[in-house]
């Protein structure tokens, strides 16, 4: 993809995240979230993500995340030993809400406000890549992405993927008909989010416009591979970790996968 064309979609989306900011930072949820990080052993992390840090055995190693939007998954990496040292992100709003969570935390660390596409040079190199829920969709371009993520990696280092698994981003929980696939899976036109970004899956109205991508696994895992990183583990699950009005396509007997965590090391 050219340059001029991923950034007019990141811009957009820069400017949809930061135009929801304060949808995030109000409210109930925000103060508990605060209050929490305060206490000691902070972690949002849930088993599974916690197991598999855990059997890498990332303590007293140093870790970078891309997309960390307020860092409260950064943050927890302190309950398992690990050092957030850098989270990058380019929402300067959600790095002020990540600012006061770590202050709340009180764990020094650097937060770049950057497009991932374009980090400057002295970005440095890290034990752990961290990405977490909702990032690989607003990414135009794989290939460039995992090139650069690769890049922030020390050798001997790892990539940890928790996200949703591309063949939930078929189905919409909100259509008449949520159980029929919505969208193709193999549809690689930019989709149109016109709607303010929030997780309490309420109605916010509309929001700036941005660009979201569907990705295949097959797409992932060749560009994790393509960045010279060695695939270690894929596993797919049937639990959900999107918004709650996806709790529909959970606990059936028939179970589509929901999520999963890719595991790649940089030799
Ligand atoms: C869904 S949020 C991540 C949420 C996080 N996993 C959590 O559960 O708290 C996605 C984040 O990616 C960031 N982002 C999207 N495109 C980006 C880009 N090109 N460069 C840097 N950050 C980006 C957004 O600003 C947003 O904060």
């Amino acid at each position: 993809m050219k340059d001029e064309l991923r950034k007019t979609y990141t811009s957009a989306n820069k400017a949809a995240w930061n135009a929801s900011a304060s949808l995030h930072s109000s409210g109930e949820r925000w103060k508990l979230l605060l209050e929490e990080a305060s206490r000691p052993g902070f972690s949002v992390l849930d088993e599974h993500l916690i197991a598999t840090l855990k059997r890498m055995d990332f303590k007293g190693k140093t870790a970078v995340q891309i997309g960390c939007n307020n860092a409260r998954e950064l943050l927890s990496l302190a309950s398992l030993g690990i050092r957030p040292a850098l989270g990058i992100d380019q929402s300067g709003e959600f790095l002020a809400q990540a600012r006061q969570l770590a202050d709340a935390a009180g764990l020094a660390l650097r937060f770049l406000e950057a497009d991932v596409y374009d980090l400057p040079e002295d970005v440095g190199s890290y034990d752990l890549a961290l990405i977490t829920i909702g990032v690989l969709n607003w990414m135009p371009d794989l290939f460039g992405f995992f090139r650069i993520v690769a890049g922030l990696l020390k050798p001997g280092g790892a990539l940890v993927i928790y996200e949703t698994h591309p063949f939930l981003e078929m189905f919409d929980p909100d259509s008449k008909t949520p159980y029929e696939p919505s969208f193709s899976y193999f549809d690689r036109r930019p989709q149109v989010v016109s709607d303010a970004i929030s997780y309490d899956g309420k109605n916010h109205g509309k929001g700036e416009t941005g660009y979201w991508f569907i990705h295949s696994l097959g797409d992932i895992v060749s560009a994790a591979a393509a960045s010279g990183l060695q695939i270690i583990e894929l596993k797919e699950y049937g639990h959900s970790i999107r918004e709650p009005e996806y709790d529909l396509y959970e606990n059936r007997d028939a179970q589509v996968p929901m999520s999963y965590c890719l595991v790649a090391a940089k030799p």
